[in-house]
């Protein structure tokens, strides 16, 4: 059976698309090297293990798991990041469905949720992100703040969507500020594709 390994999830939409929010250069090399090299590093990980599997050598268990947690998590959260993106204009402005009902039960409405997303995003110490996640068992949203790519993970939780306030998600375009990046996140929120991921997470 043939081993596979993970790739580059292409971008939705083109580079320039979420200007003047998130400009070309800046999308650009977030996706193409950054996530790039979160992909290639889980991907040498698991070779490493084939190698193992193959030759019969010892690994040092632990700390590959550690950097397979952390390249592996970058990669799925910056898959989920790029979907929770779309061009201004194109969609929605706000959620609907399920997930407007959700959000209005859980955080008692949209302007309450943004609040309070904002602020995990803005309070990460150092990298990490803002994530909207689900509770299969209480139908339940809640918000789960990551540090880095991997801690503070409710395990099992779904990514219903995600918000990236590692620097190199925002540098080129506002410097330090990440107040300002967390601002313009919400002018290129894909509504309709977060909400139909979400009525698709829960059944
Ligand atoms: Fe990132």
């Amino acid at each position: 059976m043939e081993k596979r390994f993970y790739s580059l999830p292409p971008l939705p939409y083109e580079y320039k698309a979420l200007a003047p929010y998130i400009s070309e250069e800046q999308l650009r090399i977030h996706h193409s090297k950054h996530h790039q090299a979160y992909v290639d590093n889980a991907n040498a990980i698991l070779r490493k293990l084939d190698d193992a599997a193959t030759s019969g050598s010892e690994v040092d268990i632990k700390s590959l798991c550690k950097e397979l947690s952390f390249n592996l998590g970058g990669h799925l959260l910056h898959s989920r990041f790029w979907e929770t993106l779309a061009p201004p204009g194109e969609v929605g402005k706000e959620p609907s469905g399920h997930l407007a009902d959700a959000i209005s039960r859980d955080f008692g409405g949209l302007e309450k949720f943004k609040r309070q997303f904002s602020q995990a995003a803005m309070s990460v110490e150092g990298s990490g992100w803002a994530v909207l996640t689900y509770c299969f068992e209480l139908d339940r949203l809640m918000i789960m703040q990551i540090e880095k790519h991997n801690v503070n993970v409710i395990a099992g939780f779904p990514l219903v969507m995600d918000l990236d306030v590692w620097e190199h998600a925002y540098y080129i375009d506002y410097r330090n500020a990440r107040a300002k990046f967390v601002e313009a996140f919400w002018s290129v929120v894909n509504w309709d594709g977060v909400s139909d991921w979400f009525s698709e997470v829960r059944s």
